[in-house]
């Protein structure tokens, strides 16, 4: 059987994590996995992670089962971070949350509720998108099209284009949207943007699907879930997969959950069975640990203050790189690279093309995915003026 299967290639992003491990040079800079590094180039447990396990681990009785949709306190915690405390659309019993494996996992299961729902539904996907949402959905069966999202020409979403093509959804169709720190290109829809976006999908019946990894690191926690919070005001049915991977650091926990907006309770129950269901049959239930640590740190008033300092702190130090490595990279190039310090994320796009990429990877060490997607968080004080003259030097060739 096994023999029809050819070697396929590393995985575009989590393949550059081992091509740099292997990377002999003492010279080089990984900007290449989404993943949050301080100034050292490490990724730490957050403190606020490290007292809850403690605490947890003290408490633990019993590995047994969880609840297949997960741990109560973290998804009543994670469900007000996304709604907000006073969500008319929550108090209405019309948002039930299903825990699952990372915000790859709750992708995966709205896909493929949508499939079992409406089996001939498109999902329009933004260009560019993160590179992993086509698999997740697409593997489900379901047909994707794209909307015109970002332009390299002006560094900037490409509103006019998007609502143009956005014109031709239809009826039970869905609208994938990042909800904010757009990855790979850290460029956000503003209110009035998402604002417009809701009145289409309310006039065209087609079903708003947000997908939000990176709460905490655009605007804050609150402002972040402007539009997860605008689309449940403006339609009946939104789909949102969160993830803690990055606010909460808890990446190989794989902590996410899938939030089902219906337009009323029982069809919120039904939904919420069907997403049960299909869990049962792919991976049964979710893991208990890291949904744990974050469900206790969303709900201790201790914990939850010392999180969001050092959340703050890790956006304020991206933020800062991205000042610090737009101003080097004009000064290397004599380019305009500001537009870096306007986006907003992890990410964004050097406008490198790939035999750039590749020469900078060649010559310097210097790793970024073959769109010239950079992690900004790879960035530091002591390597960004070594990446800007590598940057400079591709472009010069
Ligand atoms: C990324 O975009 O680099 C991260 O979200 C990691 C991943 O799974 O691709």
């Amino acid at each position: 059987m096994l023999e029809s299967l050819e070697l396929l290639a590393p995985d575009p992003i989590l393949g550059l994590s081992a091509m740099f491990q292997e990377d002999e040079r003492a010279r080089k800079v990984d900007l290449g996995v989404g993943v949050f590094k301080d100034e050292d180039g490490r990724t730490p447990v957050l403190g606020a992670v490290k007292a809850a396990e403690r605490a947890l681990v003290e408490e633990e009785q019993s590995k047994a089962y969880i609840d297949p949709a997960g741990v109560a306190e973290f998804n009543s915690g994670l469900r007000t971070l996304l709604f907000g405390a006073d969500s008319p659309a929550v108090a209405a019993g019309r948002v039930s949350m299903v825990q699952a494996p990372g915000g790859c996992g709750a992708l995966r299961l709205a896909a493929e509720l949508t499939r079992r729902a409406r089996p001939d539904a498109r999902v329009w996907v933004s260009d560019p998108t993160w590179a992993n949402h086509i698999p997740l959905l697409g593997n489900a069966g379901l047909a994707l099209e794209t909307y015109p999202y970002y332009s390299a020409a002006s560094k900037a979403v490409d509103f006019e284009a998007m609502l143009d093509r956005l014109g031709a959804v239809a009826a039970g169709d869905l609208i994938l949207l990042h909800g904010c720190c757009h990855n790979p290109c850290g460029a956000d829809l503003s209110a009035e943007q998402w604002r417009a976006v809701g009145e289409l999908a309310e006039k065209r019946g087609a079903v708003p699907f947000i997908d939000i990894a990176y709460q905490g690191f655009g605007e804050g926690l609150e402002p972040d879930a402007y539009g997860v919070r605008l689309m449940t005001e403006m339609v009946p049915e939104v789909l949102v997969t969160s993830s803690c991977s990055k606010n909460f650091g808890l990446y190989r926990d794989r902590v996410g959950a899938l939030a089902v907006v219906s337009a009323n309770p029982d069809q919120s129950a039904a939904a919420s069975s069907h997403a049960l269901n299909l869990a049962r049959g792919i991976y049964s239930m979710p893991p208990a640990h890291g949904a744990f640590v974050a469900g206790r740190i969303m709900s201790d008033p201790v914990l939850r203050a010392q999180w969001e300092r050092e959340l703050d702190g890790m956006c304020a130090r991206i933020n800062a790189m991205r000042a610090l490595l737009g101003e080097r990279l004009t000064a290397a190039t004599g380019r305009d690279f500001s537009f870096i310090t306007r986006e907003r994320g992890m990410f964004s796009f050097l406008g490198l093309t790939p035999d750039q990429v590749l020469a900078l990877r060649q010559q310097a060490g210097v790793y970024m995915v073959s769109s010239s997607r950079i992690n900004v968080a790879g960035i530091t004080p002591s390597n960004v003026d070594y990446v800007a003259a590598g940057v400079a030097a591709v472009l010069a060739d």
